[in-house]
C-alpha cells in the first residue's frame, strides 16, 4: 500500500479591518516609528474591535473561506484543531465554537496551546490522523486576538502583537506531497521569560491581579530574543541536515513573524537569500498562532507544485520547531 502523507490542499486567512499604525502607537506610548521598524520590522498591525468579539470570530471567517475555496460540504470535515493562546473562553475549546458556526456537524475538535509554535504543533498533530488513514479532511486553524492580553501602556510589548487567523485543509496524498518531516521541541524552563502571570488556576483573576496588570503578556524581550534566534535557526538547519536538503533545494522559508531580525538570522543560517523568505510582519505584526498560515495565504499565488517549504517557529514555553512541507497544488 502506498504511504499516505497529509497534503495542504487549501489555505485561507482573515485579518480584522482596524489598522493600528506605528504613528498611532506614538500617541499611546513613548515610542517612534523608526525604533519599531528598525528593531522589529513592524509597520502596522490589525486589531479586532467590538464588544464580545473573541478569536473565534476571525477563525470562523478563515474556515468558512477555506471551505468555500475548496468547494466542500462542511459536513465532510472530520476534525478541527484550533491553535490559540487567546481562546474565547477557558472552556469550552474554541474549536467547538468554530465547528458549530461553520456547520461542521460531523466533526470533533480541540484547542492546542503552544504559544507562537501553536500552528506547527497543531499541523503535526492533525497530519497524524491523515497519515494513519483515519481521516480524509482535517482543518488546522491558528487564531489569536493578542490585543486581548496586550497592555497598551507598555511600549515593550504593545508594538509587537496583532490579531489574525489562518486555516489550512489537510487531505491524504499518495504521491509524496504534504508534510514530510517535523522536529518539535519544548522547554518549560523558558516560562520565567514569557508568560501571563494571572488568569490561570495558579493565580485566578481577582481585583488585585487585574489592578497589577497581571492578565497581560509578561515578556523579557532580550532574553527571549537570544533563545529565539538560536532555537529557530538551529531547528531549521537541523531539519535540512536530517533530510539532506541544501539551501538551493528550499523554495521558501515560512517563519513565525515575531521579529524581522530573528527571521533574517534563521534564513542566513539556512543559506537562503531574502527572496525566499515569506514576510508579512510589516503589515500584521506577531499574530502568534496566525502568523504561519497568514504567510501561506499571502504567498499562495507564488507557490508551485513540488516547492520545498520549511515552516519554522519559536515562542512561549519555550516551544519551537520546524516542518518540511512539499507543496502539492
Ligand atoms: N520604543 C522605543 N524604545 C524602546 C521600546 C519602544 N517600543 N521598547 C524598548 N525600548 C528601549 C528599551 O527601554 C531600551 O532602552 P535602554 O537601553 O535605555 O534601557 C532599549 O530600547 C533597548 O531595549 P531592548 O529590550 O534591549 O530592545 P531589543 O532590541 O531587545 O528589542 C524586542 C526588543 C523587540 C522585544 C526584542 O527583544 C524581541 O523581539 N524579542 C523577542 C520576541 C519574541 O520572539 N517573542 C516570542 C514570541 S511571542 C509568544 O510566544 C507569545
Amino acid at each position: 500500500m502506498p504511504k499516505i502523507t497529509a497534503a495542504i490542499t487549501a489555505v485561507q486567512g482573515y485579518v480584522p479591518e482596524y489598522v493600528l499604525t506605528n504613528k498611532e502607537l506614538e500617541q499611546m506610548v513613548d515610542t517612534n516609528d523608526e525604533w519599531i521598524v528598525s528593531r522589529t520590522g513592524i509597520k502596522e498591525r490589525r486589531l479586532l474591535k467590538g464588544k464580545d468579539q473573541g478569536s473565534s470570530v476571525m477563525a470562523i471567517e478563515a474556515v468558512k473561506g477555506l471551505i468555500k475555496k475548496r468547494g466542500i460540504d462542511p459536513k465532510e470535515i472530520e476534525l478541527i484543531i484550533c491553535a490559540t493562546v487567546t481562546p474565547d473562553m477557558t472552556f469550552p475549546a474554541t474549536a467547538n465554537i468554530i465547528s458549530s458556526a461553520v456547520g461542521a456537524t460531523n466533526s470533533w475538535g480541540y484547542d492546542i496551546n503552544a504559544a507562537c509554535s501553536g500552528f506547527l504543533f497543531s499541523l503535526v498533530t492533525g497530519s497524524k490522523f491523515i497519515e494513519a488513514g483515519q481521516f480524509k479532511k482535517v482543518i488546522v486553524v491558528g487564531a489569536d486576538k493578542m490585543s486581548s492580553i496586550v497592555d497598551y501602556t507598555d511600549r515593550s510589548t504593545s508594538i509587537l502583537f496583532g490579531d489574525g487567523a489562518g486555516a489550512v485543509l489537510l487531505e491524504p496524498n499518495t504521491e509524496g506531497f504534504g508534510i514530510l518531516d517535523s522536529i518539535l521541541k519544548s522547554d518549560g524552563s523558558g516560562v520565567t521569560h514569557l508568560h501571563q502571570k494571572a488568569g490561570g488556576s495558579r493565580r485566578p483573576p481577582t481585583h488585585e491581579t487585574v489592578d497589577a496588570k497581571e492578565h497581560y503578556i509578561y515578556q523579557e524581550g532580550q532574553a527571549v530574543f537570544k533563545f529565539a534566534v538560536k532555537g529557530m535557526a538551529d531547528v531549521s538547519a537541523e531539519i535540512m541536515e536530517k533530510n539532506n536538503l541544501k539551501g538551493d533545494d528550499i523554495s521558501w522559508l515560512v517563519p513565525h513573524q515575531a521579529n524581522k531580525r530573528i527571521i533574517d538570522a534563521t534564513a542566513q543560517r539556512m543559506g537562503l537569500d531574502e527572496s525566499k523568505i515569506m514576510m508579512n510582519i510589516q503589515r500584521y505584526g506577531n499574530t502568534t498562532s496566525g502568523t504561519i498560515p497568514l504567510c501561506l495565504w499571502d504567498y499562495e499565488s507564488q507557490l508551485k507544485k513540488g516547492d520545498n517549504l520549511i515552516l519554522s517557529a519559536f515562542g512561549g514555553g519555550f516551544t519551537w520547531g520546524a516542518i518540511w512541507v512539499k507543496w502539492g497544488h
